[in-house]
């Protein structure tokens, strides 16, 4: 018998199968239809809500070891990437799964560079927002509005339409961000900047007001970069899933798109950077913190920031962003809600609650406090995340197309409703 198989043993029929073990470390769900206690039977299904131990592809673009901490985007280490790297540079080795040479930079940055501009008729949509609607809600409709503007996109087969769809969302994203975050205040709406950097000109769009030309600062400018970075993939996560089961309809990957920008604004998932500034702020004060755990361990709140699905140890991500988080105040000067979230991480990390499940500070923990000392209002924080994650969500939306294996998503479920009953006239019913 090969070693890489499993043998089950159905008690209900006394009947023994053998299950291949594929690349030593899963086995197809399909192998248990096959398992039936007689032939009406439909066979059995495997039960996992939220995807808990479900692997839903076979993927090469990140790699996550959540009990060491490790991350890294097609084998580089997610450190050295936010040292060396730029995120254009980032973005182009996770969509197209190596590092660019100089050339290939060269044309990758242009091309993003030249597609940044939205069609004029896009601004009367955002501005048809109301003035405080959530930034989430005006970017999800407008990248899907996109496909409006683009009926090429539904060419899912052609590899060059892909690619300038990709192009256009990785360039349109902080130019839809910008206008809904100046929609917002009442303010005009700032063009894109060809002859600054990807952050440096979303700064520009964000902040300009009537100097002829915004001067970026040159550390707030490569902080971003790096925070898009750090951002911009994380394997099968809500986001990423989304993207690839809308995508698996094969509509267009603006929808698709919209679709995981929707999943990431929950506060359980990008939506905790702005939680976890409301909840710092709701804190108040460090004698406070003692409290607030309290209620944590009485499951009345959540720590904002902390706990990981995957990570069981300290997300690598919050390390890097915790030392940026200095570089930032030397420029902006101390955010006195860094203290509270340095004391409560303390505390946290000693409490046996918080060790026992091994919750660790996530991305999240630090990024809300960076984004509010550089002048983002809470509810940009995960628009900033989505633009980053938008090289993620493409690169496993493509992945998913070229990978003969995946179907159209449908889960199973297991029916535990009424069985057939008859209609019941209204003037009968008790
Ligand atoms: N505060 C207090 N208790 C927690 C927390 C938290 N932040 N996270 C998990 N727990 C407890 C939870 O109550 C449960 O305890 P018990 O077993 O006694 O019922 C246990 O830890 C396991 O939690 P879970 O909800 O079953 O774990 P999950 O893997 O389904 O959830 C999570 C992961 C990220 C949704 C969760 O940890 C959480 O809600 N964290 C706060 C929100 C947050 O920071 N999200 C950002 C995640 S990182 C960015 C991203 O990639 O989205």
């Amino acid at each position: 018998m090969s070693k890489d198989t499993l043998t089950v043993t159905d008690n209900r029929t006394g009947r023994t199968y053998e299950i291949p073990v594929v690349e030593n470390c899963a086995v197809s769900a399909m192998n248990f239809r096959q398992i039936k206690v007689d032939d009406d039977d439909f066979g059995l299904m495997v039960y996992d809500p939220g995807f808990k131990n479900t692997a839903s592809c076979v993927s090469r673009i990140t790699f996550i070891d959540g009990e060491k901490g490790i991350l890294r985007y097609r084998g580089y280490p997610i450190d050295q990437l936010a040292k060396k790297s730029s995120f254009l540079e980032v973005a182009y080795l996770i969509t197209k799964g190596e590092l660019p040479t100089a050339a290939q930079m060269t044309e990758f940055q242009y091309k993003i560079t030249h597609h940044t501009l939205l069609h004029e008729s896009l601004k009367d949509f955002i501005s048809s927002f109301n003035r405080d609607g959530h930034p989430m809600g005006i970017v999800a409709s407008t990248v899907a509005a996109l496909s409006t503007f683009y009926p090429d996109a539904k060419e899912i087969a052609d590899p060059e339409s892909r690619q300038l769809q990709m192009y256009r969302l990785l360039a349109k994203m902080p130019t839809i961000a910008a206008f809904a975050f100046r929609h917002s205040l009442g303010q005009f709406f700032v063009y894109p900047d060809n002859t600054l950097s990807y952050s440096g000109n979303f700064l520009s769009m964000l902040f300009k007001m009537t100097e002829p030309k915004y001067e970026p600062n040159p550390i707030l400018e490569k902080v971003l970069d790096v925070l898009f970075i750090l951002h911009a993939d994380h394997e099968q996560n809500c986001s990423a899933n989304a993207m690839r089961s809308v995508g698996s309809s094969q509509v267009n990957p603006f929808c698709a798109m919209s679709g995981a920008i929707s999943a990431l604004y929950g506060p359980l998932h990008g939506g905790a950077n702005e939680a976890v500034l409301r909840m710092l702020r709701q804190i108040g004060k460090k004698e406070n913190i003692p409290d607030f755990i309290q209620k944590c361990k009485k499951r009345e709140v959540r720590l904002m920031g902390f706990g990981h699905r995957v990570y069981k140890n300290y997300d690598p991500r919050a390390t890097i962003i915790k030392e940026l988080a200095h570089q930032v105040f030397e420029v902006t000067g101390s955010n006195p809600l860094l203290d509270i979230a340095l004391e409560l991480e303390k505390i946290a990390l000693e409490d046996e609650y918080f060790v026992k499940r091994k919750l660790y500070p996530n991305v999240d923990f630090y990024s809300g406090i960076i984004y509010q000392a550089m002048g983002f209002p809470v509810e940009l924080y995960p628009v900033l995340f989505a633009i980053g994650r938008t090289a993620g969500w493409l690169a496993q939306w493509e992945e998913m197309l070229l990978d003969k294996d995946q179907k159209i998503a449908r889960p199973r479920q297991i029916y535990l409703g009424e069985g057939e009953r008859d209609y019941v006239p209204m003037d009968q019913r008790g």
